[in-house]
């Protein structure tokens, strides 16, 4: 049947349109992110990875944003603009220009159902290749309220009843629509064409798609699958429900592909973070955006990652902190309390305690020590750092760049660095310690001496 299906020419139309309304926010609602990856992003991608040969997102008004990042994500989709929001239908005959080129199949997918997977949408796909004009993604949530209840005879779909029109009967359904429809080329504008708006919001349902269908002796069914491909998400808490499923899905795929999650429930990840073999992950470590971990790297506890590049064999935190433009490379180490920035660590170096690295270059196999500091901001500029490769850093040290210290050169304890330092050369810059010989018993003499006098006065 997915052979047939992957012949057929299909367009795929995603509606992205609406505001972030039950969501309480002032994102418009595919712009928010589950696992890191927008909604929109999320939906994109599958339907471009099902294997249709064209795309259309359907925005609403002065929705800029949406339609920045859907070009951003797909540059061969086509942009079109919903003038008022009236429904899903309303929504799907606003891309109707791309449906007049005629494909054999049309996919109908909403933006908010980030985790369905492209084999689901062929799944959805593939009725049609054996004759049906309609077919929707069936599931049976744990909490069905706010889905569209599906009405079946034997294995007929004869109609989509919304919540808000549902009779009490009606609303005892378990079995709720998924919100993504595939339908036959030849019939779809047809079918479109007879939706009107006579329901309690007013709006034109792509649900009435089933009953016109019928109404028309076309076929229409239902294909079941897992509530987490089809969770919708309307409201915060979807939302939040939708992150849990996604993050039970990288986990997984994490734990299949050879990582060892110590504590998985505890690991957070992102769509994009990407593991090498025989990485191990402490409990409570959290992926953001961007992430690559080569082989044998450990990430102990508490670590919190973006927008970084983790050599092979490399051992981080535990409660490390690693930001955008981290390069750290093979064996190198960056330990408890240490913040790296826009850094590249070469191989071998170590950063084991307390220390800001920021701005820099670390040269192979150079030590900074506990506490160091670069100190790469001016209050209006950015400035950079080099430490050459098997330098020294003494602890507590500052850095004051922009500044270099050679290769092989050594940075005394206490230093603030304010001028380059030549390699192989020792660089001292805090207050020369001076001894007085005596000098704590000759106060704890003159303070005994006070006490006493202090006492004959009584
Ligand atoms: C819809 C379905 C419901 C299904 C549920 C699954 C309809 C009428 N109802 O309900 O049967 O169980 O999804 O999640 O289809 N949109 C537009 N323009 C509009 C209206 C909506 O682009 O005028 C977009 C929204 O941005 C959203 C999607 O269409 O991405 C679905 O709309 P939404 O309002 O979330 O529908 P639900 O009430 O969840
Ligand atoms: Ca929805």
């Amino acid at each position: 049947m997915e052979a047939r299906t992957a012949n057929r020419t299909c367009l795929a139309i995603v509606l992205a349109a609406g505001e972030g309304t039950r969501m309480a926010s002032a994102r418009p609602k595919v712009l928010h992110a589950v696992a890191g990856k927008s909604l929109l992003a999320h939906v994109l991608e599958a339907v471009a990875k099902s294997g249709v040969t064209a795309i259309a997102v359907v925005i609403g008004p002065g929705q800029d944003g949406v339609a920045a990042a859907a070009r951003r994500i797909r540059p061969d989709a086509a942009i079109f603009t919903q003038h008022a929001r009236r429904g899903t239908a309303h929504a799907v005959l606003a891309a109707k220009a791309a449906i007049e080129q005629g494909t054999d199949d049309i996919l109908i997918v909403y933006g908010d159902t980030p985790l369905i997977r492209p084999a689901t949408l062929a799944r959805l796909r593939a009725p049609l290749a054996a004759g049906a004009a309609l077919a929707v993604l069936s599931f049976r949530p744990a909490d069905p309220t706010g889905y569209g209840r599906l009405i079946m005879q034997g294995d007929e779909l004869v109609a989509i009843r919304e919540e808000a029109d549902a009779s009490a009967g009606e609303r005892a359904i378990a079995l709720c629509n998924g919100g993504l429809m595939a339908l036959a080329g030849n019939s779809a504008l047809a079918i479109l064409g007879k939706i009107g708006d006579h329901n309690r919001k007013r709006e034109f349902y792509l649900t009435d798609a089933v009953e016109i269908a019928r109404g028309m002796k076309l076929r229409a069914v239902a294909v079941e699958v897992e509530e987490d491909d089809v969770r919708g998400i309307n409201t915060k808490g979807q939302l939040a429900e939708a992150e849990a499923a996604a993050q039970q899905r990288l986990r997984k795929a994490a734990l299949d592909s050879g990582v060892t999650l110590v504590a998985p429930e505890t690991v957070f990840l992102c769509a994009d973070t990407k593991f090498g073999r025989d990485v191990v992950v402490e409990p409570y470590v959290i992926f953001g955006e961007k992430v690559t971990v080569e082989d044998g790297a450990v990430i102990h506890s508490f670590s919190h990652l973006s927008g970084a590049h983790v050599g092979k064999g490399v051992s981080i935190g535990p409660f490390a902190r690693l930001r955008p433009g981290t390069r750290l490379g093979e064996g190198s180490r960056i330990g408890n309390f240490v913040e790296v920035k826009e850094a590249v660590v070469e191989a071998g170096a170590k950063a084991n305690h307390l220390s800001y690295i920021g701005d820099a270059f670390v040269g192979a196999n150079a030590n900074v020590g506990a506490g160091t500091i670069t100190c790469n901001y001016d209050g209006a500029n950015k400035h950079r750092t080099t430490i050459g490769k098997d330098a020294f850093i003494g602890s507590n040290s500052a850095l004051v760049a922009p500044v270099e210290i050679g290769e092989g050169a050594y940075v005394g304890s206490g230093s603030v660095i304010t001028e380059n330092v030549p390699p192989d050369a020792l660089a001292l810059a805090r207050g020369r310690q001076t001894v007085k010989e005596g000098w704590a018993s000759r106060l704890r003499g003159l303070k005994s001496l006070g006490k006493k006098k202090a006492h004959s006065r009584d």
